[in-house]
């Protein structure tokens, strides 16, 4: 298949609206990652997202909307719960995805199977755009091969993706970098099933308490069930092998390792002391910053055909728990913690 690549005028987004009334995949800017779109309401179309992502068929997608109203004019939804009314009165548009009581519209392809569904409203104006060219919402998973970083630029999708699907409408890069929040709004205490960019301090500023997901920083035991089946595989991970490493003497103990083919993803202060390959991420404290550019590095590390990272462990909290809750997937939960040594 030749994979189109298209900008993000008016004529282009047009286009890629037909493609996708027609039952094709197209890959779409969003504030937080690219999106592999296909018309939600038609489970052959969904069905062909995850082929083309080597997808397990047990991981259900996000619904993408361009519009409150669209929830109930398609029958997303069985019920729409106070608590989801209020978050998505304060932070729709934008990088929120909650997980609602499914509606007969939606689906199995969509939904994996369970009778909730995942809803999401993107701050990103050609999105938006795009969703509203389709005419129906659009079912995607973030654009990259399942289990490698996510997409943040058009080029990281056709380095994943050319080939596989129908076009590509590229709309720079993406302003968050790191998916959406999920959390589901069906029991009586909504629970974060993926951190993101909205943090649980925003959300329960708005609704009260909230929980968050065990699997949200833990990993899972071997026979226990995944809430987001997303959170139970290795994840963005890059060819190399990465290694969190936490406590006092990163440094140090990185400079150790300097006779491998090592790579270390660290802060800029650290640069300059470190004898091995830096790849910084920012300045330690800006983790928005941090955020913005994770997946581009991870991708970086592949380019440069390194063995090993060594991550600076970051600090789980704010945006900072999103960061941490996808290098310690990145690692496959491989930490060395310099304390216990
Ligand atoms: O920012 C984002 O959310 C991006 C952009 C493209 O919108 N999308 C994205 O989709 O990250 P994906 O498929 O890579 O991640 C969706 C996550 C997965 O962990 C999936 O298991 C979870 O949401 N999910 C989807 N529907 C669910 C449901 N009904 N119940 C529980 N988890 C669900
Ligand atoms: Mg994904």
């Amino acid at each position: 298949m030749n994979t189109l690549l298209l900008s993000d005028n008016e004529y282009d987004v047009k286009q890629a609206g037909e493609i996708l009334k027609n039952g094709g995949l197209v890959g779409i800017p969003t504030e937080t990652v690219y999106g592999l779109a296909a018309n939600a309401l038609d489970g052959e179309a969904v069905a062909r997202i995850f082929s083309a992502k080597g997808r397990p068929m047990d991981n259900p997608l996000i619904v993408h909307i361009a519009d409150i109203d669209d929830i109930e004019r398609f029958s997303l939804v069985s019920d729409f719960p106070q608590k989801a009314k209020l978050l998505a009165e304060k932070f729709w548009s934008g990088p929120l995805t909650m997980i609602i009581p499914k509606g007969s519209a939606v689906p199995p392809e969509v939904s994996a199977g369970l009778d909730t569904v995942a809803i999401r409203f993107p701050e990103h104006k050609t999105a938006q755009a795009i969703i509203k060219a389709a005419g129906v919402p659009l079912a995607a998973p973030s654009a990259n091969i399942s289990g490698s970083p996510s997409p943040t630029t058009a080029e990281h999708v056709m380095n994943d993706l050319n080939g596989r699907i129908n076009a590509v409408v590229d709309g720079g890069e993406c302003r968050v970098g790191l998916e959406s929040t999920v959390i589901t709004m069906v029991p009586d205490t909504p629970r974060i099933l993926r951190p993101g960019g909205i943090t649980p301090e925003q959300i329960e500023s708005v609704i009260g308490k909230i929980d968050i997901d065990d699997a949200v920083l833990n990993r899972l035991e071997k026979n226990e069930k995944a809430a987001s089946p997303g959170m139970k595989y290795k994840h963005y991970s890059p060819k190399a092998r990465v290694i969190l490493v936490r406590g006092e003497g990163y440094i140090d103990f990185v400079n150790s390792k300097s006779d491998k083919n090592v790579a270390a993803l660290c802060y800029n202060d650290d640069v300059n002391n470190l004898s091995v390959r830096a790849i910084p991420l920012g300045d330690m404290t800006d983790t928005e910053s941090q955020a913005h550019v994770l997946f581009d590095k991870l991708r970086q590390i592949d380019r440069e055909n390194f063995d090993i990272v060594y991550a600076r462990c970051p600090k789980a909290d704010g945006v900072g728990m999103a960061i941490y809750n996808r290098l310690i997937r990145a690692a496959g939960f491989e930490v060395i913690d310099l304390e216990k040594l």
